[in-house]
């Protein structure tokens, strides 16, 4: 069985001196608890690659990136290219952020085409995929998640083997308000039968949203959630090595 996947997403937060006192302090809690049946990752916003990089070497803990551009090189003022996270170590990469849908207007092609550039530069696509409490409401999860995939699995191919898929619920997102774990489930178990039938059935997938020291075990005990994708929680050492715990 993979191990469970425990990534951490600092959004824009952080800085030179934080990021050191919380990565010491974490480190000193994985040297006591370890990291068990789980892999832990942290996704770090690109000016802190370089940083993060020195500070976990031989740690044992991945280090992610926020997005990726989906062009190799070239006129593109502000992106970073995935050859570029490929030189700092960067093993995963966090794509099609419901952060980045809303406020940088990414479409599914968009995020579709990121997740290809990653995977060419051998770094692990987290794909997003997630419903509005409006699109909640009206009965069309089920729909929108399977669309923002659908989108995503027809330009990798067989290579979607090798991507992670992360169900972010919009609604749950820094709100405090989480998918209860039979909701997750659910949202997760459809989105196991559509990966089956492209043949990517091992694919893991993460919950995030709201997910913290409290809940995480009762979310990463549903048969098909394979780990999470933790914001505000993975900013404080305690909570995120709580989580780490309890995926054990
Ligand atoms: P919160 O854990 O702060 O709700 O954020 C979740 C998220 O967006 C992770 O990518």
């Amino acid at each position: 069985m993979p191990k469970t996947l425990i990534a951490g997403n600092w959004k824009m937060n952080g800085s030179l001196a934080a990021n050191e006192r919380l990565w010491l302090e974490l480190a000193a809690g994985l040297a006591a608890g370890g990291t068990g049946a789980a892999q832990a990752a942290l996704c770090v916003p690109a000016v802190y690659l370089e940083q993060m990089q020195a500070l976990m070497a031989q740690s044992g803990v991945a280090l992610g990136a926020q997005d990726v551009s989906a062009q190799a090189s070239g006129a593109y003022t502000g992106e970073v290219s995935a050859a570029m996270l490929q030189d700092f170590g960067v093993q995963y990469v966090i794509v099609g952020h419901s952060e980045r849908r809303q406020y940088h207007g990414e479409t599914d092609a968009v995020v579709a085409a990121k997740a290809r550039a990653a995977l060419d530069a051998g770094i692990v696509p987290i794909v997003c995929v997630g419903e509005t409490l409006e699109q909640r409401e009206a009965g069309e999860t089920a729909s929108v998640v399977g669309g923002q995939l659908a989108a995503v699995l027809a330009v990798l191919g067989a290579d979607a083997a090798r991507a992670v898929v992360a169900y972010e619920p919009v609604w749950a997102i820094g709100t405090g308000r989480t998918a209860s774990p039979e909701q997750a489930q659910e949202v997760h178990a459809s989105l196991r039968a559509q990966l089956a039938e492209a043949g990517a059935q091992d694919v893991p997938l993460l919950y995030g949203g709201s997910m913290n020291a409290a809940n995480a075990a009762s979310l990463l005990a549903q048969p098909d959630v394979n780990g999470g994708l933790i914001g505000g929680a993975s900013l404080k050492a305690a909570d995120f090595l709580k989580i780490i715990a309890s995926a054990q």
